[in-house]
């Protein structure tokens, strides 16, 4: 009968696209709103392509100047060229894909020379609206003009950067770039959300017997910062690097983790009680009041009250602190009392 099935679930596509799914909407959406907003926020745009990534649309021409190289992102009809001059002799490389999204931080451009991959040795900053030096890379010069334009990825670096910024883009060690999608999809953090779809399709879903590996199930603090740790890192490899000071405070897990609020076993300090992975991140500030009352709420067995303010509670004790080089102030999830001309507890 799988003959049958695959000819119920053709059938079913053809009708679907023609009929309900509007194009570029997730196959998902008309069941779970969450594929409504997922998409589109930063994480589901963790990688782009070069045709449709925005800064590069909306921007035609960039150009900077790193020591004795000079830099320019020029566009050409769909495409991008990248190109790095000495003054005397000019590199030009096409951008492959672009790692970041347009929405959010910065984005890092991957090139392509001679079948191998370059990590461009300048990236965009959104909040200084241009081009300057990838984070990680001010520390060395350039021995030539191939250097000057970005780093050869090995195998392993491809593994890693397409891993977390793209869905499929891997298959256990072996690189199957041919079939990404780029960003975090849901079959990213949903495992089996494919043959879940077919099976929901074919309404046969057994729902008594579904595997429960389908849901990141909930939810203990700790369990939830290994889940999003995959990507954002976990305290584990966090605590076995040498310092980095102020560097860690981009890798949340880790950070929260040393907080005295947090609680291995508390659903109420996990990722998930503060963000909604399908929606971008609520810059509303005082939205978080109610986070922090659930334990700072004044009951008999609550934590502590504050002696200073009765709300915007995280404007204090989680400081947006500027990370040098990324061109962005990272909120420290080290949920604190900040003492002024206190260093950076790392
Ligand atoms: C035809 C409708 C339909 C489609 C299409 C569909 N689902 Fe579902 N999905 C359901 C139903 C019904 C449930 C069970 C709801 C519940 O238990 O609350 C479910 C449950 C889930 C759950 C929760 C599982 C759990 O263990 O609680 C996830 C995650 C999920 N779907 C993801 C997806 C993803 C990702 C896609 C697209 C690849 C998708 N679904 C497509 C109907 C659908
Ligand atoms: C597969 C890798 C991956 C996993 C798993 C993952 N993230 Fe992310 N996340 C990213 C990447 C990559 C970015 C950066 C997007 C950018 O700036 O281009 C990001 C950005 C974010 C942001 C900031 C921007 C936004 O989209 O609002 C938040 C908040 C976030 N992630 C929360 C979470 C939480 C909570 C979890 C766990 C439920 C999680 N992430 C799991 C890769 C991941
Ligand atoms: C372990 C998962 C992981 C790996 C490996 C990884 N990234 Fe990321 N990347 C993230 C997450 C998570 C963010 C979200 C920003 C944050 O909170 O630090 C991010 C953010 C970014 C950004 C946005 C700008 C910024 O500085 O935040 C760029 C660009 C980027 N990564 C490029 C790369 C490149 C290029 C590689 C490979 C050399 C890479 N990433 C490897 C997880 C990863
Ligand atoms: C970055 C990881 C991540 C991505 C990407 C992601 N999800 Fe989820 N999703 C989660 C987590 C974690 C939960 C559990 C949330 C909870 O229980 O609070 C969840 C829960 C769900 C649920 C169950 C909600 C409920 O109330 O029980 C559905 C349905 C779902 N996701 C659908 C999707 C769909 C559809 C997509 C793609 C459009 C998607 N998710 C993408 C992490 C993700
Ligand atoms: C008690 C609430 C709370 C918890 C718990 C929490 N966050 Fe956040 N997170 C915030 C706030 C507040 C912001 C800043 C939002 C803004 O200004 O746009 C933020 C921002 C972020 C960002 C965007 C980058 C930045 O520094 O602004 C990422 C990524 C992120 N959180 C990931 C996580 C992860 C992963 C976890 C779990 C380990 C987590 N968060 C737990 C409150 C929380
Ligand atoms: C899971 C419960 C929980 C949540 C959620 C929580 N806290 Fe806490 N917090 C605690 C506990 C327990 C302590 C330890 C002492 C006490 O009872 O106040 C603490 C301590 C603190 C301290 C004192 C730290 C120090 O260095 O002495 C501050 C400040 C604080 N929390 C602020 C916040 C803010 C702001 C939020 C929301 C962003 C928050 N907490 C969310 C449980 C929590
Ligand atoms: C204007 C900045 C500011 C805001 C807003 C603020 N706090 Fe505080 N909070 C402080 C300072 C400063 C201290 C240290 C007071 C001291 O030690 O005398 C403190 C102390 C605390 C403590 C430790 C109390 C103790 O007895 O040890 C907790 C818990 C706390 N705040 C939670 C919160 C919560 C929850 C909110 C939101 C409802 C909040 N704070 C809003 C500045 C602030």
């Amino acid at each position: 009968m799988v003959w049958r099935r695959h000819l119920l679930y053709l059938l079913w596509s053809v009708a679907a696209i023609a009929q309900t799914v509007s194009p570029g909407e997730s196959p998902c959406a008309q069941c779970h709103s969450q594929a409504k907003t997922q998409p589109n926020t930063s994480m589901g745009h963790a990688l782009e392509t070069v045709e449709t990534c925005k800064t590069l649309t909306d921007q035609p021409l960039l150009t900077a100047t790193v020591g004795k190289y000079s830099y320019r992102i020029e566009r050409k009809g769909a495409q991008s060229d990248y190109s790095v001059s000495d003054g005397s002799n000019t590199l030009t490389l096409p951008i492959r894909w672009v790692m970041g999204a347009s929405s959010a931080i910065g984005q890092t451009f991957i090139l392509a020379k001679d079948g191998e991959l370059y990590e461009s040795r300048v990236s965009y900053f959104r909040e200084v609206k241009g081009l300057g030096p990838t984070l990680g890379s001010e520390g060395s010069a350039p021995r030539d003009i191939s250097e000057a334009a970005g780093r050869l990825m090995t195998r392993q670096d491809k593994l890693a950067c397409f891993g977390c910024h793209a869905t499929n883009a891997t298959s256990g060690r072996e690189l199957t770039l041919e079939k990404l999608s780029p960003g975090v999809q849901c079959a990213h953090c949903h495992k089996d959300s494919e043959t879940h779809l077919a099976a929901m399709l074919l309404d046969s879903y057994d729902l008594e017997s579904r595997d429960q590996k389908t849901k990141p199930h909930p939810l203990a603090a700790e369990e939830v910062s290994e889940f999003c740790g995959q990507c954002h890192r976990t305290w584990a490899e966090i605590a076995m690097q040498r310092n980095p000071g102020i560097a860690n405070i981009r890798f949340q897990p880790y950070r929260l983790a040393g907080s005295k609020c947090y609680d291995v076993d508390d659903a109420r300090i996990n990722c998930l009680a503060c963000h909604d992975p399908h929606r971008e991140v609520n810059a509303n500030l005082l939205d978080y009041d109610a986070k922090c009352s659930a334990c700072h709420g004044g009951g008999k067995a609550g934590a502590k009250t504050c002696p200073v303010a009765k709300q915007g509670c995280v404007t204090c004790h989680m400081p947006k602190l500027e990370l040098p080089g990324a061109h962005f102030k990272f909120t420290d999830h080290r949920i604190r009392i900040v003492k002024p001309h206190q260093p950076f507890p790392g």
